[in-house]
């Protein structure tokens, strides 16, 4: 089985950066690779924020800290991923955009570098197809917040080789995350079941059915949820989400997958959750307030 010695993380927004700092933290060498010095820079700062918040919960020690951001270092240049033996793409849910870095990359990698995607939607064997390393290419699919959330989903494509599978499965598990196998279906296991519940909570807000609030605390105290579903939406991005339905639209054409009409008009809006400070919820206020949406 290949050895992974460095690993290489491709965007470092929400999930690259979190995939980057648990790797650094299972004792990885990690190159983050981002478009320019400011979205590095914000990367970087969040994943301080992170370690910073674990060391004063207690569950991490200030020299474990420090190792693991000694182990990060940060590019703009693609070429400098050419040492790593797995690379992590973490970037914008787009197809286009995704397999024009892997084109780029390939030729620049030796023929032992694994491609991994995050990818929530896509599919793999569409992203593997684009390079001349189809049996090296996997899905290592995270979840937010990456440094807590203990699942990681493998995706074995059509062509991808077992080896590579089981390193992916043997890597997810030396980052103290627990794997579990799925298939290059879009959304995989878990977004094929969060996804239409999420879509139908935007659509219950739609309707009238219930308040924000409401709709999300009937999910937090009724079924013990940590969050409700609109709260949710918030937290992985409302545009992220119209996307991901988007494309499990595209691939299994059922209505219950069409974003709701209220999302995608709150995504025009500039209401893309907590990220952008509105969505269902206003973040500039504590606790965060629901948001007239004009319903
Ligand atoms: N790094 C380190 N620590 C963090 C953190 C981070 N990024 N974010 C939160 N924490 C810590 C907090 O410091 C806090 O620590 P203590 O419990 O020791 O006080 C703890 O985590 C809980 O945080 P909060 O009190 O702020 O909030 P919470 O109790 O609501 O917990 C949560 C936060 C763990 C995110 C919890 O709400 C939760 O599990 N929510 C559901 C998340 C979820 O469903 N994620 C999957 C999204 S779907 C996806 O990612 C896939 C996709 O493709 C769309």
């Amino acid at each position: 089985m290949p050895d992974i010695s460095r690993v290489g993380v491709l965007g470092c927004g929400q999930m690259g950066s979190g995939i980057a700092q648990v790797a650094a933290m299972a004792g990885f060498p990690t190159l983050v690779r981002d478009l320019d010095a400011g979205l590095l820079a914000r990367g970087e700062r969040s994943i301080q924020q992170s370690l910073e918040k674990l060391v004063d919960k207690g569950k991490l020690d200030a020299s474990t800290r420090d190792a693991a951001l000694e182990r990060l270092t940060y590019t703009v240049e693609l070429a400098d991923l050419a040492g790593c033996d797995l690379i992590i793409e973490a970037v914008t849910e787009s197809l286009e955009l995704k397999n024009e870095l892997w084109r780029a990359l390939d030729p620049l990698c030796g023929p032992g570098t694994i491609f991994a995607s995050n990818t929530s939607s896509l599919s793999i064997g569409d992203m593997a197809a684009a390079t001349r390393r189809p049996e090296q290419f996997v899905g290592l699919h995270f979840f937010n917040p990456v440094p807590l959330m203990p699942l990681v989903e493998v995706v074995r494509a059509v062509a991808t080789s077992r080896e590579t599978f089981e390193t992916a499965l043997v890597f997810a598990r030396r980052l103290g995350k627990e794997p579990i196998a799925a298939p290059d279906r879009s959304g995989f296991v878990v977004n094929r079941l969060l996804v239409p519940y999420l879509l139908d909570a935007a659509r219950a807000r739609e309707s009238g059915l219930a308040s924000t609030s409401d709709i999300d605390r009937g999910m937090q105290l009724g079924c013990g949820h940590p969050m409700g579903p609109l709260t949710l939406l918030d937290f992985v991005g409302l545009d992220t989400v119209v996307r991901i339905a988007e494309v499990m639209f595209e691939e299994f054409r059922e209505p219950r997958l069409a974003p709701p009409p209220l999302l995608r008009r709150m995504v025009v809006a500039g209401l893309h959750g907590r990220k952008s400070g509105r969505g269902f919820y206003d973040y500039a206020t504590n606790p965060p307030t629901p948001v007239d949406l004009g319903l």
